[in-house]
C-alpha cells in the first residue's frame, strides 16, 4: 500500500489522501477512488498532473511508470462541465460554412438590393467554392477520419472556438463577396497560382489526416511517431512533427494570393500563430514522451520552426 495525496492545482493545498493504493494501481483507479470521495463530479471532469502545470496523466499510466513508490502527490484540477469533442467540431465548422455561404449567395441581405445584379469576378466564385470545400472536408474528417483520444472537452471551448471561426468567416466573406471587391493584380496567373496552392494545401492536410488516424487502432487511445509514407505528402514528416499544420497554413495563404484580400491575410496570420504554438507544445510532448523521436524535427516549418 502507499499513500496518495490529492492536491489542488490552483491553491496547491491537500484536497484528499487515500492510503489504499499501490503502485500498481492506476489514474483510473485514483480517479475512481476520487470518484466515491465527490460522488457528484463526474469521471469526465477530473485531471490530474505529476506537476501543478503539467501534462494531463492518461488513465492508464500506473503510479509506478510515474516514478511514485511509497507515497505520491497528483494535483487536480476540475475540467468544468463537458461537452462531446464531436458536438464541438461539428458546431464550430459548420457555422463558417453557413455564414460564408450565406454572404455569397445572399448579398442583397448585406450590401443592399443592388449588389444581387452586381456581375461577380470569377474569382469571388473560386474563392467561395474553396472555402466551402475546406469546411465540408473538415465536418467529413471529424465524422469519419479522426480518432479522437478524448470523447469530451470543456463546454466553454464551444463558444472559445465558434466565435474564434464564425468572425473570421463574416469577415473574410464580407470583403470577399463586397460589390467592391477588386479582383487580384496579376489577374488569371495570381488566381490559379494561389488556387493551386491552397489545392496542395488541401490534399497534404488529408494525407496527414489519414496517416495520423492508421497511427491509432479503433477504439484505442494509441499515440505513436508519425513517419513518412508511400504517399509523398506524408514526407513532411522528416522535417515538421506537425506537417497538418504546415499544410493547413499553405491553403491559406494560397486562399490570400488568389483574393488578394487583407481580412484573408489576417486569418491565415492568426491561424498560423495559433497553430505554431500548438505545434511548439506537441513537439515537447512527443520528446517527453517518446526518447528516440527523431530529434531534427521542428514543429510547422522546416528547418525554421
Ligand atoms: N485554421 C486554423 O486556425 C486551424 C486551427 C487548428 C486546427 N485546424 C485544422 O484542424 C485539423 C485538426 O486539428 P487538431 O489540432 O485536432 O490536429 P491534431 O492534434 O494533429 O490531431 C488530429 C487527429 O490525429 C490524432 N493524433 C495526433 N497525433 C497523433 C499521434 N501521434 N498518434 C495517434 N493519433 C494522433 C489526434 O488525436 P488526439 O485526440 O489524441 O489529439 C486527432 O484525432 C488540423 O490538422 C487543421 O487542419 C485549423
Amino acid at each position: 500500500m502507499m499513500e496518495v495525496d490529492v492536491v489542488s492545482s490552483k491553491t496547491g493545498k491537500s484536497i484528499v489522501t487515500f492510503n489504499n493504493l499501490t503502485p500498481k494501481s492506476t489514474i483510473y483507479d485514483v480517479k475512481k477512488e476520487y470518484k466515491k470521495f465527490s460522488p457528484k463530479l463526474p469521471f469526465e471532469r477530473q485531471s490530474l498532473r505529476k506537476e501543478a502545470r503539467g501534462r494531463i496523466l492518461k488513465d492508464e499510466e500506473t503510479l509506478s511508470s510515474l516514478g511514485f513508490s511509497q507515497q505520491a502527490v497528483l494535483y487536480f484540477k476540475d475540467l468544468g462541465p463537458q461537452i462531446g469533442w464531436k458536438t464541438v467540431f461539428l458546431t464550430e465548422y459548420t457555422g463558417p460554412l453557413v455564414i460564408y455561404a450565406l454572404l455569397y449567395t445572399r448579398p442583397a441581405l448585406i450590401y443592399g438590393a443592388d449588389a444581387a445584379s452586381e456581375p461577380r469576378h470569377l474569382v469571388v466564385d473560386i474563392a467561395a467554392g474553396c472555402w466551402i470545400f475546406h469546411y465540408v472536408k473538415r465536418l467529413l474528417e471529424t465524422l469519419f477520419v479522426h480518432r479522437f483520444s478524448h470523447a469530451t472537452m470543456p463546454i466553454r471551448n464551444i463558444f472559445k472556438n465558434s466565435g474564434y471561426y464564425y468572425s473570421f468567416a463574416a469577415y473574410v466573406a464580407y470583403y470577399v463577396n463586397h460589390p467592391l471587391y477588386t479582383p487580384p493584380t496579376y489577374g488569371k496567373l495570381q488566381i490559379y497560382g494561389g488556387l493551386a496552392a491552397f489545392l496542395i494545401g488541401e490534399l497534404g492536410n488529408f494525407s496527414i489526416h489519414v496517416a495520423l488516424r492508421n497511427l491509432r487502432p479503433k477504439g484505442s487511445k494509441t499515440r505513436m511517431i508519425p513517419y513518412p509514407g508511400l504517399n509523398p505528402f506524408t514526407w513532411l514528416f522528416h522535417f515538421v512533427s506537425c506537417p497538418n499544420y504546415t499544410y493547413e497554413t499553405l491553403s491559406w495563404i494560397g486562399f490570400t494570393v488568389m483574393t488578394q484580400c487583407l481580412p484573408a491575410g489576417i486569418f491565415t496570420f492568426v491561424g498560423f500563430y495559433q497553430m505554431s504554438v500548438w505545434s511548439l507544445g506537441k513537439l515537447s510532448n512527443y520528446r517527453k514522451e517518446f526518447k528516440d523521436f527523431p530529434r531534427n524535427r521542428k514543429a510547422i516549418l522546416p528547418f525554421i520552426l
